[in-house]
């Protein structure tokens, strides 16, 4: 049984509501950060060992001591609620069902940061959610934990939530600060990271939703009890949204000490494969990081037990390794076709491009121009070796980690499942029939 941090109180009923929040614990870790000084907030974090929940895995106590403090400059602290992921949903679980651990982890983290203004910019199809989160804001004003002189400690405190208009590229964090300064979203050229430079060129911190929430925990038991929770670098739980062919889709809050198999087969969690099929693939940490057969997603290359944590997801690099990322858990059954999913997954990066680099704007639209020809049974054999050549040439030669995000997929597929592009190309007929019907894809 995992330990929860997160969603234990997620089944109790009203929970998203205040009264019910407040009578089971809620706003106690408030209580207690706002008697501690921010230096000793960031200290606890840094304790903790909490790591970035968005994707990137950056260690959450040292991004918050990086914020430049300049003379009478504000300060920002931005949630990052843009889950655009394909496969990750957890922060919408999370803003849904308990938006009160979500503002708690806010008023903490802005306290830490020296932000009175903070901003939850979330992604415009979460459409129903924006009025979740403002009904809990107006709740904990009204109940003295948001607005000004919160507790009489002289901290003044108020959250906004800004609403995307549905871009991919606008989780990408410098993307998400141009949209929220009401520009078009473009990212921009790091350094300076936001942590110097963000909002309004104010030193600006974003984290994720799952990050923020997370500090919760960690104020309530202390940096050093959460660190002790899972294993090496990948301390505290970790909430994994699990979709695809199994049993059992939904999201589970996990502390990083069990194995892939277990996740899957488990009926605690997946449930196993759907249908009595056998296990083909799975996409670990969301539809960027690398696509891992069976055979390497549940041992690693050295034949080791592969685990759902950060250091044993990447094992191998990505040669035979992969991420834990977002936590977007993808599983693919023996009846998909990877070459197919490479191509969906294609034309989303080709559509979500927002074309400032060329090698991401042109590099995207080849991909998948290559993929459906190769699906569709009209491609060639060099083809292959084609697409492998125009993804290498697209990573690391871009502004932001879109374009390594649209490199990733296509050089995992071909690394791994070869045969399956092979028999695209030297099948033409049965990959025509098969297609049928889907001309316009
Ligand atoms: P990153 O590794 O560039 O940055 C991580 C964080 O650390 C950023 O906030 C950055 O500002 C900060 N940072 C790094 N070095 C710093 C320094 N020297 N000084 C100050 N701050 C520093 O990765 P990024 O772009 O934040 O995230 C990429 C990941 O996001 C991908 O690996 C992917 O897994 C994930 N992703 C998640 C999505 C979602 O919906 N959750 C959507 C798309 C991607
Ligand atoms: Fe835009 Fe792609 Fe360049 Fe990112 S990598 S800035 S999405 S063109």
């Amino acid at each position: 049984m995992s330990v929860k941090l997160l969603l234990d109180k997620a089944n109790i009923e009203g929970i998203r509501y205040y009264d019910a929040w407040r009578k089971n614990g809620g706003y106690a870790a408030v209580e207690k950060a706002l008697k501690m000084t921010p230096e000793a907030i960031v200290d606890e974090v840094k304790k903790s060992g909490l790591r970035g929940r968005g994707g990137a895995g950056f260690p959450t106590g040292l991004k918050w001591s990086f914020i430049a403090k300049p003379e009478g400059v504000p300060r920002h602290l931005v949630c990052n609620a843009d889950e655009s992921e394909p496969g990750t949903f957890k922060d919408r679980y999370l803003m849904e069902f308990l938006p009160h651990l979500l503002i708690e982890g806010l008023i903490i983290s802005s306290f830490a940061l020296g932000s009175n203004v903070t901003y939850i910019y979330i992604r415009g199809e979460y459409a129903w959610i924006p009025d979740i989160l403002e009904q809990a804001i107006a709740e904990a004003k009204a109940a003295g934990w948001l607005g000004r002189n919160i507790l009489g400690t002289g901290f003044d405190c108020e959250i906004y939530v800004q609403r995307g208009a549905g871009a991919y590229i606008c989780g990408e964090e410098t993307a998400l600060i141009e949209s929220l300064e009401g520009k078009r979203g473009n990212p921009r050229i790091k350094p300076p990271f936001p942590a110097i430079k963000g909002v309004w060129d104010r030193p600006t911190v974003v984290n994720n939703v799952e990050t923020l929430t997370a500090v919760v925990p960690i104020i309530n038991m202390g940096g050093e009890e959460y660190a002790k929770i899972g294993v090496g670098k990948s301390t505290g739980t970790k909430l994994i949204s699990a979709c695809g062919n199994i049993n059992k889709p939904g999201v589970y809050e996990i502390d990083m000490t069990i194995s892939v198999e277990e996740f899957i087969y488990s009926d605690e969690y997946c449930g196993g494969i759907a249908n009595g099929k056998r296990l083909k693939a799975c996409i670990p940490g969301g539809s960027s990081v690398p696509i891992l057969p069976a055979n390497l997603l549940l041992k690693t290359a050295k034949g080791e037990t592969r685990m759902m944590n950060y250091e044993s997801l990447s094992d191998g690099g990505f040669a035979t390794g992969s991420m834990l990322g977002s936590g977007g858990f993808i599983v693919f059954d023996e009846d998909q076709c990877v070459v197919r999913h490479t191509l969906t997954l294609a034309r989303f990066y080709r559509h979500e491009s927002c074309g400032q680099c060329s090698p991401c704007r042109e590099g995207t639209g080849w991909m998948e121009k290559i993929l459906k020809n190769i699906e569709f049974g009209k491609g060639k054999l060099s083809d292959i070796d084609l697409l492998w050549d125009i993804q290498r040439r697209i990573e690391g030669n871009t502004i932001c980690p879109l374009g390594d995000a649209a490199a990733w997929p296509v050089a995992a597929a071909i690394r791994h499942f070869r045969d399956e592009f092979e028999w695209h190309v030297l099948n033409p007929q049965e990959s025509q029939v098969r297609n049928y019907g889907l001309a316009h894809y």
